[in-house]
């Protein structure tokens, strides 16, 4: 039987394993996470990919400073990677690490392959590296730092680097990268980094040093002479290897790529967006569909950073705010794309008023309602008026709206636009007060509970891809079947079936109550 045939490849970067998880690997992965959901409860044959990246002299140096061997290190901090993906519950079908069979075998495989089209040639480096960024710089990106140090762009330090190595011919690719964003808009988003990256290029690209011979921590070029294979060029083919590169005719690759969007920080979109475009047309293979650069996170207005201790660690959120509300938040409150601070404050508020007031309270006073006042189960509905329509044609159409917000990586309006239609709800309920109906007329009341609880069905459907657990509780509350949550059953075709008993309501979203003691 031929499989579904909209399929839809996200990836996160793979990340360094010389630290621990901290808020902004955390982000980069929810962010996809919610897409892949999104997309998965919307039909597609989805593959999200994350993992670790493991070579070079960064991790390479984390390990000596461990005093462990490299493999031994990369082993145990990977696993803090893989228990973050638990803890955000965060649904990637594979983890790929740098480290594995698979990988050396499609990393070498693409060498050479470039080797066989012209592309690498040998000879020497003599220049600017940070070993923090796993960056060559040219002397005039640096400026000056704090004694006479030399500081690249990223305010990393650089060392003079004079080695072997071998070359990729970027500089002939120019042109083509500039022809390819002209014809591919939406290739690198948001636009304002669209600009960035085309006027770097317009700048003139080098040929890009693509071994290393300093060290010995990495993929070995095919064909020996003791150099390794360039991290970067090394990691950015793990989005190949995960689809099973060098098997291109068959299996995953010839499913899901090219992949559709490549997830990254604002740090790391010239590698992305340069010279991982450039390395896949010179070994003519197909070119990603996105590269989404994301913004950085601030905590209470400072930069983060372990000298200064004020690193987040996602195990403190989740503990102090819970799960969902920490997914929640970190999508909500700035647009995507942009730099974003946390506080616990704007964290409070959000909890507070968009999550137990606007969207707890409405499902909880509806679904107590229907348990008091309706023998516990749906009721049925009769003749609905322009107010009941009106609600109902507001959650019907959100679908779409949804549809085309996330196509682009606008989750804040994306969610924006569903607590319109939550805010929407709430002023109906003011409107049509149930609670008086009880009395005065027992049947209205009944049409009005089922118009709401309809309302929740669509908001606790729609929301899975970002609080996945909350909304199954909710969804379980009003007697949605596991089989019938994916976007298909949305709209009245699918609508509660009245005489359905429902179990005993419970909050889903509590307030936040701080803690004075
Ligand atoms: N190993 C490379 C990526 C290779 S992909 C082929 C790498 N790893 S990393 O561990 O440094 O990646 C970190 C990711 O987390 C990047 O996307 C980066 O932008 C993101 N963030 C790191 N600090 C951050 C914040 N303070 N805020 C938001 N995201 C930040 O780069």
């Amino acid at each position: 039987m031929a499989g579904p045939e909209k399929t839809y490849y996200i990836t996160t970067p793979i990340y360094y394993v010389n630290d621990d998880p901290h808020i902004g690997h955390a982000y980069t992965t929810l962010a996809c996470d919610v897409l892949a959901r999104f997309k998965r409860l919307d039909g597609y044959d989805v593959k999200f990919l994350t993992g670790t990246d493991e070579h070079g002299q960064k991790v390479e140096k984390s390990a000596l400073a461990a005093g462990m061997e490299p493999k031994a290190f990369t082993d145990k901090v990977s696993r803090n990677f893989r228990d973050l993906d638990a803890l955000l519950n965060f649904s990637n079908d594979d983890f790929i690490r740098t480290t594995e069979e698979r990988h050396y075998k499609a990393v070498q495989h693409l060498w050479r392959r470039l080797v066989e089209r012209d592309q690498i040639y040998p000879g020497s480096y003599a220049g600017w590296y940070a070993v923090r960024d796993e960056a060559f710089y040219t002397e005039a990106e640096l400026t000056k730092g704090p004694g006479g140090k030399n500081i690249a762009p990223s305010g990393a330090e650089v060392e003079w680097v004079e080695e072997p190595s071998y070359f990729f011919k970027l500089s002939e690719w120019q042109d083509r990268l500039l022809q390819f964003y002209e014809e591919n808009p939406g290739f690198i988003l948001p636009k304002s980094r669209r600009n960035e990256v085309t006027s770097f290029v317009k700048g003139g690209l080098l040929d890009l040093s693509v071994s290393r011979t300093a060290f010995k921590w990495g993929v070995p070029v095919p064909g020996g002479d003791n150099h390794i294979i360039y991290v970067w060029l090394d990691a950015l083919t793990n989005y190949l290897t995960a689809v099973g590169y060098p098997q291109t005719d068959s299996g995953e690759y010839a499913a899901y790529w090219p992949a559709d969007l490549h997830m990254v920080g604002k740090d790391i979109l010239r590698f992305h967006a340069v010279y991982w475009p450039a390395f896949l047309m010179a070994a003519e293979l197909p070119t990603p569909k996105r590269v989404f650069a994301h913004g950085w996170w601030t905590n209470e207005g400072r930069k983060i950073s372990k000298s200064l201790g004020n690193v987040i660690k996602p195990c403190d959120l989740v503990e102090k705010y819970g799960v969902d509300q920490v997914r929640y938040f970190l999508l909500r409150e700035v647009p995507f794309g942009n730099d974003g601070d946390f506080s616990h404050q704007a964290m409070v508020n959000r909890v507070n008023s968009e999550l137990a007031n606007d969207f707890g309270n409405l499902a909880q006073r509806t679904l107590s309602m229907i348990h008091k006042n309706c023998g516990a189960a749906v009721p049925d509905p009769g003749d609905l008026t322009e107010d009941d329509q009106a609600l109902l044609a507001g959650v019907h159409g959100l679908l779409g709206a949804l549809r085309g917000k996330m196509e682009v990586q606008a989750f804040n309006e994306a969610l924006e636009a569903m607590w319109e239609q939550i805010r929407a709800a709430n002023g109906y309920v003011d409107r049509q007060a149930p609670w008086k109906l009880k009395n005065d007329d027992p049947e209205r009341m009944k049409t009005v509970l089922y118009a709401l609880a309809e309302t929740i069905r669509h908001m606790a459907i729609l929301l899975q891809p970002f609080m996945p657990d909350s909304c199954a509780r909710m969804l379980d509350q009003l007697g949605v079947k596991e089989g019938n949550r994916a976007f298909q059953h949305l709209g009245a075709g699918n609508a509660l079936a009245p005489g359905t008993v429902l179990p005993k309501p419970e909050g889903v979203f509590p307030r936040y109550v701080e803690d004075d003691g």
